[in-house]
């Protein structure tokens, strides 16, 4: 079969031949894919920067935001069935930690997990993929146009989540869960598809959104923000350490820029016990002078939490699921429009470049 593959630290991505992967155990469960999304792990990927091919190999076929239909399960497969729609995770466990062990390969302790179509796993830009049923989580008909969307939005709701975890054990007497974002201010950094699924997350929750980027007011990004109801704040016109006399204290920041010197100058607009979770990964190594005597002081004194997030429990699938149907229900087509660009898989080289600032979401189409 046709898949599309990078050497790893090399520039050059290309279409390569792969066997088409079976059904081999009772719970296995073979899909064809329809599209894949492209992100910046991809992009970073194809630039020479961070992927491991698997074992024994030379190169890594790439592409893990799938969104795929099964055309064939094991005998014993009871969550999906062929002709459903459905998606695969992404980290699989290194086996010897007890959060893998127990399904939870996104808080592994070893660093010894792997990554389909990232670090040690063939990823899903090919025709078909296989795996076992533990990995695949079903999406229903009616999200099939927003289903390649499941992957970067479980990757926020787990963000999202443990910054509601944390609050919500340290205030026992606030609300838990999803009502906890009821009201709170909340600013996300970086309006590409995380930062957008996060808001849209948020919206659903209830909270307040502001949304922070480098983009006319007027492009995609912001316009398909504030279509969700939040606000767009232009970085350009207000530095990051003055957010917070424009738009007041966050209760909750979300960053979705991996941009280092970002993402410390904008701690400034975190309130008292507010909670600061990253999501961004920077590329590359260059390093960057802070105050850090007066971070420091602000994290301590005002009670403050900063959490890294990567990755997404089967828990945060489901979020993410449940969360697409909801903001289907609440804003129909307009969840769609975040998939800016179609390219046909053969068209693998336009589709990685950059598409200027109208791109949200570029996709591969493997097959309708
Ligand atoms: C993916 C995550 C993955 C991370 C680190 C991100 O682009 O969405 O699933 O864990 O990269 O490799």
């Amino acid at each position: 079969m046709k898949a599309i593959a990078v050497i790893p630290g090399e520039r050059d991505l290309r279409c390569v031949d792969r066997p088409e992967p079976s059904v081999e155990s009772d719970r296995d469960v073979k899909m064809r894919i329809v599209r894949v999304g492209i992100c910046g792990t991809d992009r970073e990927e194809a630039a020479g920067g961070r992927a491991l091919a698997p074992a024994g190999c030379k190169d890594l076929v790439i592409g893990h935001e799938m969104f795929g239909r099964v055309t064939e399960v094991g005998a014993d497969v009871t969550r999906v069935k062929a002709g459903d729609y459905a998606v695969f995770t992404v980290r699989r466990g290194c086996g010897k930690c007890r959060p893998c062990n127990l399904n939870r390969p996104d808080v592994c302790l070893t660093g010894e997990y792997r990554e389909r179509g990232i670090w040690g796993l063939d990823g899903y830009q090919a025709e078909y993929a296989a795996d076992h049923e533990q990995y695949a989580v079903r999406v229903p008909p009616e999200l099939a146009a927003v289903g390649v969307l499941c992957e970067p939005l479980s990757v926020a709701e787990k963000a999202l989540n443990e910054a509601m975890l944390v609050q919500t054990a340290r205030m026992p007497e606030d609300a838990p869960g999803r009502a906890w974002f009821t009201g709170r201010r909340c600013l996300v950094a970086g309006l590409g598809p995380i930062g957008l699924l996060g808001a849209l997350a948020l919206r659903l929750r209830g909270a307040e959104v502001w949304g922070l980027d480098i983009v006319d007011a007027g492009s995609a990004r912001p316009q398909w923000l504030e279509k969700i109801g939040g606000r767009y704040l232009d970085a350009r016109s207000v530095a990051p350490d003055k957010v917070d006399s424009t738009l007041g204290e966050m209760d909750l920041i979300f960053e979705a820029t991996g941009v280092p010197s970002l993402v410390f100058n904008l701690l400034d607009a975190l309130g008292q016990s507010g909670v600061y979770v990253l999501t961004g990964i920077p590329g590359g190594a260059r390093s960057i002078q802070v105050p850090g005597a007066e971070l420091v002081r602000q994290l301590v004194l005002d009670n403050q939490v900063m959490i890294g997030s990567v990755n997404a429990a089967p828990a945060h699938w489901e979020m993410a699921v449940g969360d697409l149907a909801a903001a289907h229900r609440l804003w129909g087509d307009h969840v769609a429009r975040l998939i800016s660009h179609r390219h046909p898989a053969d068209d693998f080289e336009v589709a990685l470049d950059h598409h200027g600032t109208d791109e949200i979401k570029v996709v591969l189409e493997w097959s309708t």
